[in-house]
């Protein structure tokens, strides 16, 4: 099926294919309501059951408005956002171009989202039986120094609709906001995140785990550094990793356009965070990887490198959500 449709998603502007996806997707959650996850290798992390390690990394759904339709593909989680907590319109456009020959995308979107109200109103009790996570970052207009309350306004008002809580300082896309993953700054986030958690519990009512989203752009010295601080401050876990800056071996005409790389030419440097960080965390933090795994085999492949997680994106728009049933199969 993806067979046919892909040639008439890839024939239309990115964004505008991704605007249809969403659309179709939202459409297909309506009429056939939220499915439970595929049963695949169930993991226990953090308190929270997944049925199967494979995931929808954040930034496609980013408001949260096809989570059924998505849920539908067998996912174990689902994580929506990022959001912000005013609404903002993000770049201007075109801000997403497709790499055919590496199979990948730059992406340069900025955060454009419809703000935590209006998630939080749509995911209000949502039927949806895997796990829900809700991403979330500052707006452009915040400065950094005051960051940390945009991070916790979010956390306040995403936890009761959400099983858990992703902080993003990673994307590359609104200025100066990877300045805050730096060791000596990431706790200025996170830990008033952490304190605030203390006051709130996710939609089962329990405690709401906290994960940070990293990006791969980091030395193996500073990412070591980063990952000790946070396992002092007991975060819940680690997403790696974001999009890149790196545009090293490309030859796509759009190589040269601003924002953050995804896809093929992303799995070899989120491989290595992964391996780098499963020797330094040496089980203390679980890791979800995500970052060019764009086939079944390459998900088993993460969980043996120590993933306990493994989250999709640009796969899913090169292989078709096929992938999703392969990787849950494979991986089981
Ligand atoms: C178009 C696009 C938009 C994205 N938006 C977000 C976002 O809002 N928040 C986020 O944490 N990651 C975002 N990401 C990053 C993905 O979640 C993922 O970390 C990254 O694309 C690497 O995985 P992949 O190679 O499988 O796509 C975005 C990626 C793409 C391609």
């Amino acid at each position: 099926m993806y067979s046919i449709v892909k040639p008439c998603l890839f024939a239309l502007d990115p964004e505008v294919a991704h605007d249809l996806t969403i659309s179709s997707m939202s459409s297909y959650g309506r009429v056939f309501g939220a499915r439970a996850p595929i049963c695949g290798r169930a993991v226990q992390i953090a308190g929270l059951h997944f049925d199967n390690p494979i995931g929808l990394a954040a930034g496609l759904d980013k408001d949260g408005q096809a989570v059924s339709g998505f849920s539908r593909l067998g996912f174990g989680h689902i994580e929506v956002g990022t959001v912000t907590p005013k609404p903002q319109p993000g770049n201007p456009l075109p801000r997403v171009f497709r790499l055919l020959r590496e199979q990948g995308l730059i992406n340069r979107f900025g955060f454009n989202n419809a703000g935590i109200d209006a998630l939080v109103r749509r995911l209000k009790e949502h039927p949806y039986k895997g796990i829900l996570g809700i991403n979330i970052g500052k707006n452009k207009d915040t400065p950094n120094e005051s960051a940390h309350l945009d991070y916790v306004h979010c956390l306040e008002k995403a936890a009761p609709v959400c099983d858990y809580i992703t902080v993003n300082v990673s994307s590359p896309n609104t200025p100066g906001l990877r300045d805050l993953a730096d060791a000596s700054r990431i706790l200025d986030v996170v830990k008033p995140v952490l304190d605030a958690r203390q006051k709130v519990v996710n939609r089962r009512h329990a405690r709401c785990p906290i994960f940070i989203k990293l990006a791969p752009d980091f030395s193996d010295d500073d990412l070591n550094k980063v990952l000790e601080a946070l396992v002092a401050v007991e975060i819940d876990g680690v997403i790696l990793t974001n999009t890149t800056l790196d545009r090293s071996g490309l030859t796509s005409p759009h190589r040269v356009e601003m924002g953050g790389l995804s896809g093929s030419p992303l799995s070899q440097r989120a491989e290595h965070c992964l391996q780098v960080a499963n020797i330094t965390l040496g089980g203390r933090l679980p890791i979800i990887s995500v970052g060019g795994v764009m086939s079944a085999d390459a998900c088993k492949q993460r969980i043996s490198l120590g993933a306990t997680l493994v989250q999709l994106y640009t796969g899913l728009i090169y292989q078709g959500p096929r992938l999703v049933k392969d990787a849950i199969r494979i991986t089981r």
